[in-house]
């Protein structure tokens, strides 16, 4: 009688561990199934174990929660399932160099803990999703080499512990958001190699000196009218004759007279 009390206890003590501690694990495998893996990296994701912590590329804390994925140059392809936005505690989402294609989830705007977001050189279409705005946490949010539209969200000036915004190499269109001029955090901004049109904003152009920007890149775009702008021109020449950190503002070829 006790012994089976002790195994009924077990069972359920089991169960409630399962409920409460796979869930992660669920969205993980969720996305596995979404994914072609060609190379059977996931392999070891296995949904019957307690959590997803012993799973290879993931890692967690003390508590049994996902803090990193780690699939850079993994051979995968397919989509991003919202669901991952689910993952309370990921601090690290590297997915890069891969053949992820698809939209990115506006619900990774719900990872609050997100340090790095590294979906670069992959088939990403669509927008950058404004929710990414949210993410104080952010420090790295490199999007480069996709295929993604649309305009620079001008809630991404929200992210003010932000060092690096690689968003080049994608069809980003639109005017460059003044709100950027926030990130006095940021070292680099590259914007190179899209569509962007309009006017460099002061905002953005003054981080050189209120801010560690030391590389600019908004060459290739549709901003040469603007560039060539006289007041644009004179400007950009004061700040990098009084700036001797700069490193690089590199952009369309400036007419000198
Ligand atoms: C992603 O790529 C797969 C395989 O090429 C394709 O079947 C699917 O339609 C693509 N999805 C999107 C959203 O482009
Ligand atoms: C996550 O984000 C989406 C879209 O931004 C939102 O609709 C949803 O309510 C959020 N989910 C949770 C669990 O916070
Ligand atoms: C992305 O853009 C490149 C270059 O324009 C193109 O070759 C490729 O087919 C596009 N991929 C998708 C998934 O749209
Ligand atoms: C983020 O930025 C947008 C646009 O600049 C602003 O309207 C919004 O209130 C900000 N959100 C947060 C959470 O700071
Ligand atoms: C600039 O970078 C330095 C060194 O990483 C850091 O200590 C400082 O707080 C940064 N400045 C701003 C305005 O973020």
């Amino acid at each position: 009688m006790a012994a089976q009390f002790a195994m009924v206890a077990a069972v359920l003590s089991c169960l409630l561990a399962l409920a409460s501690c796979n869930t992660e694990g669920d969205i993980l495998y969720k996305q596995r199934l979404a994914w072609k893996d060609p190379d059977n990296v996931l392999e070891s994701w296995d949904p019957t174990l307690v959590n997803p912590c012993t799973w290879f590329h993931v890692t967690c804390n003390n508590d049994n929660t996902i803090i990193r994925v780690d699939l850079g140059n993994a051979g995968i392809s397919g989509p991003l399932i919202p669901d991952l936005g689910g993952l309370q505690n990921l601090q690290y989402l590297e997915l890069y160099d891969n053949s992820l294609n698809g939209t990115i989830p506006a619900t990774l705007g719900n990872l609050s803990k997100l340090i790095s977001l590294d979906l670069y050189e992959n088939q990403l279409t669509g927008e950058i999703p404004a929710t990414l705005g949210a993410i104080g946490t952010l420090r790295y949010l490199r999007l480069y080499e996709n295929n993604l539209t649309g305009v620079i969200p001008t809630s991404l000036g929200n992210l003010t512990s932000l060092q690096e915004l690689k968003l080049q190499k994608n069809a980003l269109s639109g005017s460059i958001p003044s709100s950027l001029g926030n990130l006095k955090t940021l070292f680099f901004l590259k914007l190179n190699e899209n569509m962007l049109s309009g006017t460099v904003p002061l905002e953005v152009l003054s981080l050189v000196i209120s801010g560690n920007l030391t590389e600019l890149n908004i060459a290739k775009n549709d901003l040469a009218g603007t560039v060539r702008s006289s007041g644009f021109r004179v400007i950009l020449t004061r700040i990098v004759t009084a700036i001797i950190t700069v490193s690089a503002i590199i952009q369309d070829k400036l007419k000198t007279t």
